[in-house]
């Protein structure tokens, strides 16, 4: 008997913990994505009032104080958010390793064509400290991007980030571009 039931009871179980963990990340990518349109949200509401009450320049002033608290107020419950990039204005948000190999795929694949909806990037990663569950969403550049990041800055815009951030790589882009990502990690 026993060599017959353990081997189902096996299976089972392992099935039922590969049932609940693919149920779980899909949970946790939902909250992601909630996490993202919040944050995403604020800022880009901080970000227009602060255009149209002082003008670019200022823009970049707020963007500079707000992002970070922003996304610590949606850093809550273990989670962490942030926005990364291949050329990152502010250093502290340089890619990591695995955040890097994502941007370089994301790069190939709308080169061939991709859509970037497509390229949400869930991952359950296990290592000594146990696991942290990793999410990645592309961030396009739009019209309203390239006063800031595009090729043409104006001079008082340009004089602002040399000022904050004298190592910027953030300008050049052109809208449609991939401009960078939001990450989020949580640990389980
Ligand atoms: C008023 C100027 C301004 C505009 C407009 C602007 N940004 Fe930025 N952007 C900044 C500044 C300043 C930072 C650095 C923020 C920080 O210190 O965390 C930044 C940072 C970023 C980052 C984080 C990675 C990095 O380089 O540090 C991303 C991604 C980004 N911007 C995307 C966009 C997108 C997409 C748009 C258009 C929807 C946009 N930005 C519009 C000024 C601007």
């Amino acid at each position: 008997m026993r060599y017959v039931i353990y081997p189902l009871l096996l299976s089972l179980s392992s099935l039922a913990l590969a049932e609940s963990a693919a149920a779980n990340i899909e949970d946790l990518q939902t909250e992601a994505q909630l996490r993202i349109k919040r944050f995403s949200g604020e800022l880009k509401t901080a970000l227009q009032a602060a255009i149209s009450s002082g003008g670019l320049a200022n823009g970049v002033q707020v963007c500079k104080d707000q992002a970070p608290l922003i996304a610590a107020k949606w850093s809550t419950d273990g989670w962490q958010i942030g926005r990364t990039s291949l050329k990152v204005r502010n250093s502290n948000n340089s890619a990591d390793s695995w955040e890097r190999q994502i941007l370089q795929d994301y790069a190939i694949k709308l080169a061939n064509g991709s859509a970037p909806a497509q390229l949400k990037h869930a991952e359950i990663i296990s290592s000594g400290d146990g696991e942290v569950f990793r999410y990645m969403q592309p961030i396009m550049l739009d019209t309203q991007c390239v006063a800031c990041h595009g090729s043409q800055v104006a001079e008082p815009v340009t004089q602002q980030i040399r000022h904050h951030y004298p190592n910027d790589l953030a300008t050049g882009f052109t809208p449609g571009e991939l401009r960078g990502a939001f990450s989020l990690q949580k640990q389980l």
